[in-house]
């Protein structure tokens, strides 16, 4: 009798069972092709796609701090130098547009008699080829710290202004 159960092989799967399986597979199947299929289509745009989603990540920190720089706060203004590198030096750097050279004494001299607060009043009204603040967006505090830098380079010994 021990024999029966190795020889039945009998067993018949239900179909409702096989279908199933036959369903899973199938659908298995899909997946696995749909997920290789999918990403390598979209490679293309998924690049831009990766730059646009940091980009809007840092936003609002970007926009903080240009709001603190452009409001005169002095907690994020900038330093003399950094404005001089960014928003000055095209001119003063090289003379351009008849601009008075950093480290040039001679084209500084009688300008440096005007002192700190004179300069200062001229840089931000402009004055023939220099635009009011140079152009650029600057607190008067972070103006007046980058007039120091380049003065104080070219002869004078001004102080820097102190933040309010
Ligand atoms: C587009 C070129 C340009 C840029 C940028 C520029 N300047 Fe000037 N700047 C000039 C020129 C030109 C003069 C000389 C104006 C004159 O005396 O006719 C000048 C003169 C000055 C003077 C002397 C003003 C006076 O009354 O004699 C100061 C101070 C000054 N610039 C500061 C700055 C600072 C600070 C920046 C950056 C924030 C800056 N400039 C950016 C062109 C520029």
């Amino acid at each position: 009798m021990a024999d029966h159960e190795h020889t039945s092989g009998g067993f018949k799967l239900p179909k409702e069972v096989a279908l199933s399986i036959l369903a899973l597979v199938f659908l298995i199947t899909v997946i696995i092709f749909a997920a290789n299929y999918i990403p390598s289509k979209a490679m293309g745009d998924r690049k831009k796609v990766d730059e646009e989603a940091v980009a809007t990540r840092i936003q609002p920190v970007a926009k903080v701090e240009l709001a603190a720089a452009t409001a005169g706060g002095a907690k994020v203004s900038r330093s003399g130098e950094e404005v001089v590198k960014s928003a000055c030096f095209a001119c003063h750097g090289t003379g351009a547009a008849g601009a008075p050279k950093i480290g040039d004494k001679a084209s500084w001299g009688q300008r440096l008699a005007m002192g700190l607060d004179g300069l200062l009043k001229s840089a931000i009204a402009g004055k023939n080829a220099m635009p009011p603040r140079g152009g650029s967006d600057v607190s008067d505090i972070e103006l007046a710290r980058a007039i120091v830098n380049m003065a104080n380079k070219s002869g004078a010994s001004f102080k820097e202004p102190a933040a309010k």
